[in-house]
């Protein structure tokens, strides 16, 4: 029997992070400054009132100058591309925010183009992108750069690693495996990125010694598709219905935990594995840009 998998916290990374901040945060206000953040939400979307919610609540925490803009459904995209512009010329502004999705009749690439790529703490800006791409120093989209300190917190090895990247998304896929693979100390691994249209997905999943999953589809990793001894990375938060619970749902992965867990050597919880990371490295960004800011 392999030893008892562990378990990847990332809800005690998210907590470690946010203490480091308080430090950064003290010394910004030291000088005065105070980061802010700007979150926009056009619409009702349950799922993303939910998580800016949470974001306001936690920068507001942190003392940051936090801002919350709800906006109606019907908003147009000229009305929202006039306020990423006030947003830009605010100096109380270090970071700006566009909850996705947005509603059908706003061109999302658009808004994020508006972005003053020094206030990008998502990381969406082509600016943010191509740095990451080719190694240089910017905002790294949040739930991947989360990945990356769940990594470090745990000392997880990634040089020489295969690393299977299940799932091939702007947000999570694409963005993880440019960091995998950078010469860096939690890069140097071989990534494979594995998404849709591959044949025998389980083929390349298997040689993997770490997989992350990120195809939103609950438990699409199954245990035949997991190599032992591997490390599993769940990027995956789907709502199942669960009429035992209040709210009627209950939030699963992309992984078949209880069929895995058997035979990996760590993975992440759902809920509290990557999931909190992603809001603790967007006020981690935001820190960042307000420093930036001084410069
Ligand atoms: N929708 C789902 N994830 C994200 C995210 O990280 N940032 C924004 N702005 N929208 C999202």
């Amino acid at each position: 029997m392999p030893n008892k998998p562990q378990i990847l916290f990332g809800k005690d990374v998210s907590l470690a992070i946010k203490a480091d901040l308080k430090i950064r945060i003290a010394k910004l206000e030291a000088q005065g400054i105070k980061p802010g953040l700007a979150a926009v939400l056009v619409g009702e979307d349950p799922a993303s009132q939910v998580y800016v919610r949470s974001k306001e609540r936690q920068s507001a925490k942190l003392g940051f100058n936090s801002n919350v803009l709800r906006l109606a459904m019907e908003t147009s995209q000229a009305e929202l591309l006039q306020l990423v512009s006030q947003l830009n010329n605010d100096d109380l502004v270090h970071g700006i925010l566009v909850q996705l999705p947005l509603p059908d009749h706003i061109d999302s690439q658009l808004i994020i183009e508006s972005i003053n790529p020094d206030k990008d703490v998502d990381g969406f800006h082509p600016v943010s992108v191509g740095r990451l791409v080719l190694g240089l120093d910017g905002f790294v989209s949040c739930t991947p750069a989360g990945i990356l300190e769940i990594i470090r917190f745990y000392n997880i090895k990634t040089s020489g690693k295969h690393v299977v990247i299940v799932g091939r998304s702007n947000i999570v896929g694409k963005p993880l495996a440019n960091l995998m693979l950078q010469k860096s100390e939690l890069g140097n691994a071989t990534v494979t990125l594995v998404h849709t249209r591959t044949p025998d997905m389980g083929y390349h999943t298997r040689q993997a010694d770490i997989i992350v999953a990120a195809a939103g589809v609950p438990k699409f990793i199954t245990a035949d598709m997991v190599k032992e001894g591997a490390v599993v990375i769940d990027v995956g938060i789907n709502r199942v219905d669960d009429s035992t619970r209040e709210r009627g749902y209950r939030l699963v992965g992309d992984v078949d935990y209880e069929a895995v867990l058997g035979k990996v050597s760590a993975i992440t919880p759902v809920p509290g594995g990557v999931g909190p990371m992603t809001i603790a490295m967007l006020l981690s960004n935001t820190v960042k840009a307000a420093e930036n800011s001084l410069k």
